[in-house]
């Protein structure tokens, strides 16, 4: 007698594609991420730069260059640096960047974030920048990936190999990794009191329990999404960490369920994408810490009055606006709008499924881009 033996689904452990596999693995992944890389004590964090402090202390600007969802990542950095490490970062689309102006490069750091360290969009802008004679660091998954071999100094976000084409756990492992180099910087450029440094580290390490009790309530997401899945489109809205979360989730549902998905800062739906909203187009609005959700409250009335479906994830009781359906987000500070992207990534999983879709392999994608 002989077994049956599949390697591609020994591969999947069990779950049915290996996104929902890689969804599940992101308490490990963060794990991972963290590990070794904060003091016993909590209070301070041990990451590997290899670029000298006078120049870390000295820095102007951080450009960060990236494509896709890493680019997304690189906004919630964005977010977490100018904050808390007292520096100008601008965040590019690597396939649109230039090297201009009169930027100092001696003071100008170029930040490649890019999961699998091969994406021809992303080495053509560092080749850019590595020319005019900037410092470069990335933030990557792939040891020995091209992109480790031109940039001065890499750190890895250690999520392991990531399957799927749609990017979920190098999401999540890219925005904790980047939040470590946040506390690292602004620790050497003394912007940082021992309260935020305390306020940052514990949100971090709160981080892992957090995701897994959103991957606990997966019924109730799974529900949601057989409940919507058949809508005309879906609108994101978040405000500051929140934003980055809404364009990310967005694009997965438009990677894996083939439905018109957008991201807005919640203040811009008045501006225009207002006139989208109808009772076919349910609303989701990041309303966690770090997302200013006393002010998307309003937005969320707005598009109620429209008839629009409302989804809140919210990790505040204070927060209760009219809302159809709440997602429950566990307290953990400022990494809030990160869990609230996991319980997102369930929800673009279980329309994609429900509708059918290949959804390792979405059509006309690739996982990763080696031409511009
Ligand atoms: C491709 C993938 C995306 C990914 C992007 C950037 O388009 O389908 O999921 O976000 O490349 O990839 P990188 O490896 O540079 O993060």
């Amino acid at each position: 007698e002989t077994l049956e033996w599949d390697a591609e689904a020994a591969g999947k452990s069990g779950y049915d594609h290996y996104m929902l596999k890689e969804i599940h693995e992101q308490p490990r992944a963060l794990r991972q991420a963290i590990s070794g890389r904060i003091d016993d004590l909590g209070t301070e964090v041990e990451l590997d730069v290899g670029l000298p402090e006078e120049y870390l202390h000295s820095l102007e600007e951080i450009q960060i260059i990236a494509c896709g969802t890493s680019y997304h990542a690189g906004l919630y950095a964005k977010e977490l640096l100018e904050t808390h490490a007292d520096i100008r970062v601008t965040v590019h689309i690597a396939s649109e960047y230039e090297f201009t102006g009169d930027r100092d490069p001696w003071r100008t750091l170029v930040l490649a974030i890019t999961q699998s360290g091969e994406t021809a969009d992303t080495l053509s802008a560092l080749r850019e920048a590595n020319r005019a004679g900037a410092r470069s660091l990335a933030l990557t998954n792939t040891l020995g990936s091209t992109v480790t071999r031109e940039v001065d100094d890499t750190i890895f976000i250690r999520a392991g190999p990531e399957i799927g084409v749609a990017a979920t756990k190098t999401f999540v492992s890219q925005v904790a990794t980047a939040t470590l180099l946040t506390v690292h910087l602004g620790m050497i450029r003394g912007s940082l009191t021992g309260q935020t440094v305390d306020a940052l580290l514990n949100s971090i390490q709160d981080l892992p329990g957090a995701v897994q009790q959103i991957l606990d309530q997966e019924s109730t997401i799974k529900r949601a999404a057989q409940q919507y899945a058949d809508s005309d489109a879906f609108f994101y809205i978040g405000r500051q960490a929140g934003y980055p979360v809404a364009i990310e989730s967005a694009l997965k549902l438009k990677e894996i369920a083939y439905d018109h998905a957008e991201g807005f800062p919640a203040g811009e739906l008045k501006h225009g994408p207002l006139a989208l909203v109808t009772p076919d187009t349910p609303v989701i609005a990041l309303l966690t810490a770090g997302t200013n959700a006393e002010k998307t409250q309003h937005n969320i009335t707005e598009v109620a009055s429209r008839g629009a479906p409302t989804i809140g994830l919210t990790g505040s009781p204070d927060v209760d606006p009219d809302l159809d359906l709440t997602f429950e987000i566990p307290e953990c500070g400022l990494m809030e709008p990160v869990a609230a992207n996991v319980a997102l990534q369930l929800f673009a999983y279980h329309v994609a499924n429900e509708k059918e879709r290949p959804i390792d392999k979405p059509r006309n994608l690739a996982k990763s881009v080696t031409v511009e």
